[in-house]
């Protein structure tokens, strides 16, 4: 039975506090999913998008470990950044909430006990890894191996890093305490199960049958290879102290699984939603006529296919009509891997793009122009920063950009900045083809979008645009001005182009707002309208701008991406690698020979070389590869400026033993006055090493 949805419930995997998200995770879960929900706000459809940070689990412990902090001080920090991250590139939230919050502490409780008062959880005494020397039991990424399937050593309790694969911790071989690195004996411990292989029948129906044409193909297959594996219990409580507490007196120590709580976070976020605007939260996930839509990244889709919906039905609560799961974005032709270092951090680009002087808000919409241009929707795709800058310079500036503003500079010039008349008398069939593509292509955008298909969604609206600039080059009003003298009646055919051109325009801002959001906003302010009218009933008409109204000179809407940035990205992206990726590794480069042209040891000996030890770093302002020392070298101390600063963090660098050229002639950079020089090594992979001595060595000592 299919009910018209009254209102929807659009929801983003919750990312992990444990550190900063990159464009994969941006791709994958956040702009699809804002995309869809602007569509269905801009239809006056009655819908909460919900996202939140996940706070539990033992990633955030862990990470706590790294950075020499306590948890809350991680989830703190990062949900702080995160939130920030995903409203400067406008993922419009109608709430961002976290997995702490002492509303989903009792949400996700109240939610256990409901299922385990009415028998439908199991427990199970099961013998497990424990390390003896942190008294703790080692779940999930405490615990580190080699993985049984692709033999990696980047294999955890949960997962395996190198090939994805789900993995409990009994399977991993060589097992290790990620806390001490002992080796953990077993140990009995009591947990609580959710018995999945009861539902096998409703999840083989709900997906397998009900499902199998409109999900997308990669979520059902996943979801058959789960079911045909044979549906084990999953526990669902952890021994650790970092988490929400089991609600039972016999279970002591003992938290409910990050994977349990955090799918009820968006029930929680959705409460939250509902206090802060006097709203009725129970509806969006108890009422039938609820569309509830997760966007995920493929990792995730068992969760929100399988274990959540079981527990969603058991509770009473609607399941998802759709779990768009998008596959994974590449970058540079290699796996995205925060471990590594081989990515582009949400931030990063803010930092490079948005925040910079010839950035704003235009950079966003580029970002989320490419991004929406290689969604992996149905396979892995990949990020390039050529691939950027040809998407952003040959399509929205050359074609979409370049239609809109060339519409307002020719409406300025040949119709005086007014919105002109059109005359039916005059109508050909150019124009009467361009009132139908217009049509057509609402029509198209609109089915796509309700598929999830949102490349193919994007690309229309873009081609839409190309038909402008063909209609107009057809037209060609500049050709027909310049008969005016002999034929003014020949301005009827400017106006009826121009008129159109600019209806035309008006469409294509109704049609790029889901995407492009600022770009929409953009066009709304040129053409002096509010922003209502990008209501998506409005595309289609030709009637969008009255006849007479005077608009606004035009502002360009992207700027180009040029050579120089892109080379910068590479270079950065590059000397930020951690290690060479596997396949790489094997054919590191042989050092290049190189060597400089002879010289003789009175050269040499002029040359003055002190140990020195790094007092202070700081960045330098609009030179991203200078850090600014104060160095000291025993006798005096030193202000040097040095380019590492793609390779460190300045407080990281803080009291490291330096090798300094320390009589260099002073020189001028960035108006500091840079005395000496840090030797630095560079190794195959394009990093930079301090040449250092092998012991601690005085500031000043000789180095010869
Ligand atoms: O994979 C992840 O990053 C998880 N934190 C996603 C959780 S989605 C939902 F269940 F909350
Ligand atoms: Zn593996």
């Amino acid at each position: 039975m299919n009910i018209a949805p009254k209102r929807y419930l659009i929801t983003s995997a919750l990312p992990y506090a444990n550190g900063l998200k990159h464009v994969g995770h941006l791709a994958g879960a956040y702009i699809p999913a804002d995309i869809y929900t602007r569509y269905l706000r801009a239809q006056k459809r009655d819908v909460v998008f919900v996202c939140g940070s996940d706070e539990h689990g033992t990633a955030i412990p862990i990470q706590a470990m790294k950075e020499g902090t306590t948890p809350q001080a991680i989830i703190d920090k990062y949900h702080q950044a995160m939130k920030e991250d995903f409203a400067d590139l406008q993922i419009s939230f109608d709430v961002y909430h976290r997995t702490s919050d002492p509303l989903h502490h009792e949400t996700s409780q109240e939610f256990f006990t409901y299922l385990h008062e009415r028998g439908e959880l199991e427990t199970k005494e099961t013998e497990q890894y424990f390390d003896e020397g942190s008294q703790t039991f080692l779940a999930d990424r405490y615990i580190k191996g080699t993985c049984p399937h692709c033999k990696s050593d980047r294999a955890f309790g949960d997962q395996c890093e190198s090939c994805g694969t789900a993995l409990s911790p009994d399977e991993l071989i060589n097992p290790m305490s990620t806390i001490s690195g002992q080796i953990p004996i077993k140990k009995k411990t009591t947990h609580w199960y959710l018995p999945l292989g009861r539902h096998e029948d409703f999840l083989r129906q709900w997906i397998l049958e009900d499902h199998k044409n409109d999900w997308r193909a990669s979520v059902v297959g996943q979801c058959k290879s789960w079911i045909d594996g044979g549906l084990q219990s999953r526990a669902v409580t952890r021994d650790l102290e970092w988490g929400i507490k089991v609600p039972l007196p016999e279970a002591d120590g003992k938290v409910l699984y990050v994977w349990f709580d955090a799918p009820i976070g968006y029930i929680s976020a959705t409460k939250q939603w509902a206090i802060d605007h006097n709203k009725d939260w129970k509806p969006y996930w108890y009422d039938q006529d609820t569309q509830l839509v997760h966007f995920v990244g493929k990792d995730n889709i068992v969760f929100h296919c399988i274990i959540f919906p079981v527990m969603l039905k058991l509770h009473g609560n609607i399941i998802p009509a759709n779990v768009p799961a998008n596959e994974f974005l590449n970058l540079e032709g290699d796996k995205m891997s925060t471990s590594r270092n081989w990515k582009l951090d949400m931030r990063d680009y803010i930092n490079d793009f948005v925040k910079k002087e010839n950035g704003g808000e235009q950079c966003v919409d580029m970002l989320r122009y490419y991004l929406t241009q290689i969604a992996p929707e149905s396979k892995d795709s990949e990020f390039t920063w050529k691939g950027f800058q040809d998407a952003v310079n040959s399509e929205l500036v050359s074609i979409f950009g370049n239609y809109i503003n060339r519409t307002f500079v020719l409406m300025h010039k040949l119709c005086g900045g007014k919105v002109p008349k059109f005359s039916i008398e005059l109508e050909d069939d150019k124009d009467r083809q361009l009132v139908k593509d217009i049509a057509d292509i609402k029509n198209r955008v609109g089915q796509s979008l309700e598929q999830y298909k949102f490349r193919e969604a994007m690309f229309d609206v873009i081609d839409l645009a190309r038909k402008g600039n063909k209609y107009m080059q057809e037209k060609e009003p500049w050709i027909v001005a310049k008969s005016l003298a002999e034929n003014p009646a020949a301005q009827q055919q400017i106006d009826n182009c121009l008129h159109h051109c600019l209806q035309l325009t008006a469409n294509l801002a109704v049609l790029i707002n889901p995407f492009l959001p600022v770009t929409a906003r953009k066009i709304c302010h040129m053409m002096k309208v509010v922003d209502k009218v990008l209501d998506w009933e409005n595309a289609g008409s030709m009637k969008l701008l009255s006849v007479g109204y005077t608009l606004r000179e035009p502002q360009l809407l992207f700027r180009k991406i040029d050579d120089e940035e892109i080379a910068f990205q590479i270079e950065k992206l590059k000397s930020g690698v951690m290690e060479k990726p596997q396949e790489q590794s094997v054919a590191v480069q042989a050092p290049e020979k190189d060597i400089k042209s002879e010289i003789v040891f009175d050269d040499f000996a002029k040359i003055d070389l002190r140990t020195g030890v790094i007092l202070s770093a700081q960045k330098v302002p609009k030179a991203d590869k200078l850090l600014q020392l104060e160095v000291d070298l025993g006798f005096e101390k030193r202000t040097i400026l040095s380019g590492i600063a793609m390779h460190f963090q300045p407080e990281e660098i803080i009291g490291k033993q330096v090798v300094v050229v320390a009589n260099l002639a002073p020189r001028m950079m960035r108006g500091v006055e840079s005395n000496g020089m840090i030797l630095m090594a560079e190794d195959a992979a394009g990093k930079l090493h301090f040449v250092q001595p092998d012991g601690v060595v005085a500031p000043g000592a000789k180095v010869s």
